[in-house]
């Protein structure tokens, strides 16, 4: 995957740029990046804090046709990514980085680096995937901020790092596994995954389920990258939802 970079000081958030040109056709492997975002965007309406100098917040625009994985894109896609991601974060710091379904990559139990995955005419011919990466490069006042479970890539290693260093070594990683994908490899994306998530099996988890709150432990991911629960003895699907880890 070849890569063109546009840089900006200051956006609201990498993600609008990136969709706005991503509809006004630009090719595959464009990207946003930005030194700050105003309004940066987490799963699920959460605020992704942005501060300038601290981070690297970019997103990438993508024209996948991957038949392999057609029904699970969006899901198989930003596993691959937080794959790539982790490979990236454990290459600069000398870590062994973790995965925390279905996007979270972190660093013993604090969280390094979010993915968020957003689709544009999914199952079309013209189907696009905009995904936005954010790492946390240095501490800024937000890693203290009250119930904060972040950490970042100089606080963990003791390593200065350059925010443009990181960028290309996510931008290659992610590249790669997105490569692998376009080759067929999703099982083999799928396995790296499940072996960097120790977490996905036997953890405990609950979330709120249209008949109230149920808890269960994890039992691994399927194929479709949805997380497997058991509760008592049936196994049950998890494909999106907030989920809390105990
Ligand atoms: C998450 O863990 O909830 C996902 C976080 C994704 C954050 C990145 S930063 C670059 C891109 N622009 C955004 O507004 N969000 C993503």
């Amino acid at each position: 995957m070849r890569f063109a970079i546009r840089e900006f000081d200051t956006v609201t958030s990498t993600m609008d740029l990136a969709i706005e040109a991503a509809e006004s056709g630009v090719v595959e492997g464009y990207v946003v990046a930005a030194e700050e975002q105003t309004s940066g965007r987490g799963r699920r309406g959460r605020t992704w804090t942005s501060p300038p100098g601290v981070g690297v917040y970019l997103s990438v625009v993508l024209r996948p046709r991957l038949e392999a994985v057609h029904g699970r894109l969006l899901a198989i896609l930003t596993l691959a990514a937080g794959v790539g991601v982790r490979d990236a974060v454990n290459r600069l710091t000398g870590l062994d980085a973790h995965l925390k379904w279905p996007n979270d990559v972190l660093i013993g139990p604090r969280k390094v680096a979010g993915i968020l995955a957003e689709g544009i005419n999914i199952g079309m011919p013209q189907q696009t995937v905009v995904l936005g990466i954010g790492v946390n490069v240095a501490d800024g006042v937000y890693l203290d901020a009250v119930g904060s479970n972040a950490t970042s890539l100089e606080r963990e290693s003791g390593r200065r790092m350059d925010s443009s260093s990181v960028r290309d070594e996510v931008l290659t990683a992610v590249g790669d596994t997105y490569d692998r994908l376009a080759r067929g490899e999703a099982d083999d994306i799928l396995r790296a995954w499940r072996s960097a998530s120790p977490r996905s099996m036997g953890a405990q988890v609950e979330w709120d389920g249209p008949d109230g709150t149920q808890r269960g432990t994890t039992h691994g991911i399927d194929d479709n990258g949805a997380l497997l629960v058991r509760i008592g003895d049936r196994v049950q699907r998890v494909i999106g939802g907030e989920l809390r880890w105990l």
